[in-house]
């Protein structure tokens, strides 16, 4: 990209709930190539945060490329060589990892996954409304 133009709101709006106490869930939503990506990755930058693009593979598949993600994210040798079967895992793996600043998990194309799995913004409800607290 040349040059990052503009989305100076938009920014602040990430950075106010960015430093709100506890665990904040936000959702990007858009046109296609309206700037979400750019955006979210502007605002990362200088954070640290994991960004995960999930794929049109199977839920399986986006499952074990974010856990390896998440293994790098944490520096988990245990979480990069388990075989996971569900999102709980991954998720708690890192709500049981104690950061320096606040962490940032992007799931971008988020999507995909509801796609291949139905379920799945069902499981990512709960297991938000299960984990935010910690
Ligand atoms: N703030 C910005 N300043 C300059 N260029 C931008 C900005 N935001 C986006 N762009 C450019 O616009 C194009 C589309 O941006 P981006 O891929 O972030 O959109 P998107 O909303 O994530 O699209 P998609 O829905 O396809 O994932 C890219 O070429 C990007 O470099
Ligand atoms: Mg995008």
């Amino acid at each position: 990209m040349e040059k990052f133009i503009d989305r100076e709101q938009e920014l602040d709006t990430l950075q106010s709930e960015y430093e709100r106490d506890g665990a904040s869930l936000v959702i990007l939503y858009g046109r296609r190539r309206v700037g979400k990506t750019t955006l979210i990755s502007e605002f990362i930058q200088d954070k640290k945060a994991l960004f995960f693009l999930a794929s049109e593979e199977s839920e399986s598949q986006n499952r074990t490329e974010f856990k390896n993600k998440t293994a790098d994210f944490i520096d988990s040798d245990l979480l990069r060589n388990a075989s996971v079967s569900n999102w709980d895992t991954i998720f708690k793996a890192i709500v049981d990892t104690a950061f320096e600043s606040k962490p940032i998990i992007v799931m971008d194309e988020f999507q995909y996954i509801g796609k291949s799995n139905p379920a799945f913004p069902s499981i990512f409800q709960r297991i938000w409304e299960e984990l935010r607290k910690r």
